[in-house]
Parts: C-alpha cells; structure tokens; sequence
C-alpha cells in the first residue's frame, strides 16, 4: 500500500504524512518506508530522524564518479546505484526513511525526481506500506513521480486556493492517465464551521472532502518546541482526526 501526501504548500502534507506514519506503526503494518519527495525536505525533522545522505547526494556521487571512470572494483553501475541508494536509507526501529533531497548548485530536480522514479520501482515491493510526502504543487503529479500509488490524499485548508490545488490535481491525474488508486482530499487545520462551507465550495468544484482535522494546540506546542510529532500524544486532537479520516479511507481498520 503506497500512500502519497499532494496539495498546495502550507496546507499540512509533513503533518499528516508524520501522523499517519505513527498510526501505521501502531496498526502493526509491517515494513514501512518513508519517503521524503519534497527538496525542502522536513519529515527527518517531523519524525525526528537524523538523515546524513539524500537521494540527490547519492545520485551527484554517482555521476561524478561513473563520469571520471572511478566505480569502485567490483562494481558494475547497477549494482553501483542499488548500494549507493541503500546507503541513503535510513533504518530506525519502526520504519526506513529515504530523503530525495535536491542536486548540488543550479542543477534541475529532474535527474533526481528519475532516479526516485527507478528507486521507487526497485524499493517499493520489498514494503509493506510506503507513505510519500510530496513537494507541494503539481510537479509530482505531472512527473509521474507518484505513478502506481494506491491513495493520493490532496491536502486542503480553509482557502478556496486550496481546493482548486486539488482540483487541478485530480484533473492532471485524469488528463496524463496517472496509474493511481484513489484520490481523497482531506481538510486540515479547519474548525468545524470551516468544514461545513469548505465542503459546499467542494462540490462546486465537483470534489469530495473525505473529513478534516481540527486546528491544534498540541501541533502548535510541538512546532514552538521545535519537537517531532512523536510528542503528540496519541489522544490529541490532530492525531484522533486523522485517525479516524485513515479509517473512512480504508488506509488502517
Ligand atoms: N491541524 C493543525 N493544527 C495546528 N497546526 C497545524 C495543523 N496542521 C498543520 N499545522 C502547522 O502548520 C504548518 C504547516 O504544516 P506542514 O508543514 O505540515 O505543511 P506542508 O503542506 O507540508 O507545507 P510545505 O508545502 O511547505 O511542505 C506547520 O507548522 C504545522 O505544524
Ligand atoms: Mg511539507
């Protein structure tokens, strides 16, 4: 089960990718890896994990040394590539977390957003369950970066903005003919009479919002403190919302 966090910037994609991946860990899922898609990457921050290399940092090694003639002996380039993206994997306990993280200099994302497209592929069967948190915005989408993902939650808060992020999503995923499950769009940090007229403006926009989480001063708290969401306690309020919207998605029982 692969499951890819979308939508416009700022809405909550890092904390709802952080919390489900708690919620997995406490349903038992099995192996699960977590992928940080987004170069401005915060889930070793939310998770609190210390990650030394990045996918990019890996791939700019790999190019420089295949170009100069270095592999090490032994080595032929894919099985080169196979070690050096497992070097990038961090373990912990409960999960494994791969940063795609970005190119040296000026360098464009595609040749790492490729390199995610082939990991992904390679990696992906060996787990039972992958969370993805994506960059904001369009581009994973139109990349094919989230290409075979099971649910695609498009994240939105209280603006009209966001809602049409995740129209132009579900349109993008139609139009490109993007192998995805389902596309569910999930409010965030939304009070319930928020909820009630964000879901009418929805409809206009012929979408569905599966539920919402509630603002939190527990997120808050943490995000002052600088500390992982780790430190939610399981009954706060963002992390009850969310479990119950991972229920009515079919994600956890
Ligand atoms: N339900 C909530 N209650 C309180 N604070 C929240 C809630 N949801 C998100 N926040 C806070 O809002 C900020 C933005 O959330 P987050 O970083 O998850 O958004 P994002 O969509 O990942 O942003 P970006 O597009 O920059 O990656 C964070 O500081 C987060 O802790
Ligand atoms: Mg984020």
């Amino acid at each position: 089960m692969i499951i890819a966090f979308t939508g416009k910037g700022g809405t909550g994609k890092t904390l709802l990718a952080s919390m489900t991946v708690l919620e997995l860990i406490d349903s038992n899922v099995g192996d699960l890896l977590v992928i940080d898609a987004d170069p401005d990457a915060n889930m070793p921050d939310a998770l609190g994990v210390d990650v030394e290399t990045t996918l990019g940092d890996v791939r700019e090694r790999f190019k420089r040394e295949v170009e100069s003639g270095e592999l090490p002996p032994g080595f032929d380039k894919q099985a080169y590539m196979e070690y050096l993206v497992a070097s990038a994997i961090e373990e912990t306990d409960d999960f494994d977390l791969l940063v795609m993280g970005r190119p040296e200099g000026r360098g464009c994302y595609c040749a790492v957003n490729q390199w995610l497209r082939k990991v992904m592929s390679d990696l992906l069967p060996a787990y039972d369950a992958v969370v993805m948190d994506c960059e904001a915005g369009l581009e994973h989408v139109s990349r094919g970066i989230i290409e075979g993902v099971d649910h695609v939650v498009a994240v939105v808060d209280h603006s009209l903005k966001a809602l049409k992020t995740a129209a132009r999503i579900r349109d993008l995923l139609d139009e490109l003919e993007v192998d995805v499950g389902s596309l569910h769009v999930v409010a965030n940090r939304v009070t319930d009479e928020e909820f009630e007229v964000l879901s009418e403006k929805a409809r206009e926009l012929d979408l569905d919002i599966v539920g919402r989480v509630r603002p939190d001063p527990e997120v808050v708290r943490i995000d002052l403190e600088g500390l992982p969401v780790t430190e939610l306690p399981p009954d706060s309020r963002a992390r009850s919302d969310l479990r119950e919207v991972l229920r009515r998605i079919g994600i956890t029982g």
